[in-house]
């Protein structure tokens, strides 16, 4: 028997707060049977009042495994085959029947908190199973077993930027390694801000290092769509929303207002451009009360030349950059984490502005840009 889900979506161009706060991204009124697999109903399925649906192009997305086939796919969870942990549970390389190499992520939640991640998960699936964009990570399918469930991704060589950035035992990457990355992952949240990917802008609402995956030639591609809105179409359009997502990236409008914007994804992406910028972490905690917050702590000086240079991450190369495209990049950093949502740049202007600070700093190395691969 499967569980049933009824999907109600307000299209109205007018900023429409109750109604889609209500429907949390996109599942509402579903009743949690966790003991009942849950089967993704594609989009064909679901009740659109204003629009006429469109045709989405299916992908593999909902490709449904069993326990079984999870457990053998990664030597029943073992430890060789363990990546990492985040808030839902552990995530393990796993080897799938057909030969393919994934990510499997295993929900794993306390009592209190099995509602939350079972939203999150039918989420994640919803959203990311029509998604198609070379910079967000592909959802290969899910398992939703009884009450286990389990979601499985591309296999990200490089694991997560953070790990890059401030990690152990990673080598540091150069500074067109991180223009790459940068613009990587501007290119795949504008894709989400734009209407192309599903009809309406999306808000990924959990933006940061470690949702910033590396393919194995460092292609930033985009992870954790488990908090994501779809939203109200316009400029000053917003949803009012319970504060979620990470210490260190919130958008402080947001959690002042609880008006939850595409501006906010700008402003964590703007904590992200300080990451590469100076290596630091977004909160660190080993740091003097007045210093644990990265924006706080270096937002003043970024459009001082003479101070920017203090901040710029010691263990990048001099080689590796120009002082003018490091200049843009913290103008850019600083316009983005601006207090005031409206004074943001989109994320379409990010990608144009990234791509001409790559340019900039290739020009003033005399690299050539297709050796670099990088525009
Ligand atoms: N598709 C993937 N390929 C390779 N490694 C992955 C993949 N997905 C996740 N990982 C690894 O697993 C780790 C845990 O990921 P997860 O998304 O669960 O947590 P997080 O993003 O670090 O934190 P949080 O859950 O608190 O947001 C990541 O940091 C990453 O290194
Ligand atoms: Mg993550």
């Amino acid at each position: 028997m499967e569980g049933e889900i009824v999907v109600t979506i307000s299209l109205s161009k007018e900023a429409n707060p109750t109604k889609l706060a209500h429907s949390k991204g996109c599942l509402c009124n579903f009743s949690i049977q966790s003991s009942i697999s849950w089967v993704y109903k594609p989009v064909e399925h679901w009740k659109l009042e204003d629009q006429p649906i469109q045709p989405q192009k299916r992908h593999r997305g909902s490709s449904v495994f069993t326990l079984k086939e999870m457990e053998e796919a990664t030597c029943s969870f073992s430890d060789d085959n363990f990546l990492g942990k985040g808030g839902f549970g552990r995530v393990y390389k796993g080897t799938l029947r057909s030969g393919e190499v994934v990510a499997i992520k295993k929900m794993e939640l306390p009592r209190f908190k099995e509602a939350d991640g079972e939203h999150e998960f039918r989420v994640e699936v919803d959203i990311l199973s029509r998604l198609d964009h070379p910079n967000l990570v592909s959802l290969i399918g899910y398992c939703a077993d009884g009450k286990h469930r389990f979601l499985v991704y591309e296999y990200m060589q490089k694991g997560n930027l953070q790990d890059h950035l401030n990690g152990i035992g990673e080598p540091k990457m150069d500074w067109p390694l991180r223009l790459k990355v940068a613009l990587g992952a501007a290119k795949g949240l504008a894709y989400l801000h734009s209407s192309s990917a599903v009809g309406i802008p999306i808000v990924h609402r959990d933006f940061k290092s470690t949702n910033v995956l590396l393919s194995a030639n460092f292609e930033a591609k985009i992870s954790d769509f488990g908090l994501a809105k779809f939203m109200p179409e316009g400029q000053e359009t917003y949803v009012t929303a319970r504060v979620l997502g990470t210490f260190g990236y919130f958008d402080p409008e947001y959690t002042s207002t609880g008006k939850l914007t595409l501006q906010s994804d700008v402003y964590a992406f703007g904590v992200v451009l300080l990451e590469l910028l100076t290596g630091r972490r977004a909160v660190d905690l080993n740091q003097g009360l007045n210093d644990q917050n990265l924006v706080l702590q270096v937002r003043h000086i970024l459009n001082d030349r003479k101070k920017l240079r203090k901040v710029i991450d010691p263990e990048l190369s001099r080689s590796s950059y120009t002082m003018e495209s490091i200049a843009m990049f913290a103008n850019l950093a600083s316009r983005c984490v601006r207090t005031e949502s409206s004074e943001r740049p989109s994320m379409a202007e990010c990608v144009k502005e990234l791509q001409l600070i790559i340019y900039t700093n290739s020009k003033g190395l005399n690299m050539p840009l297709h050796a670099l691969r990088m525009v």
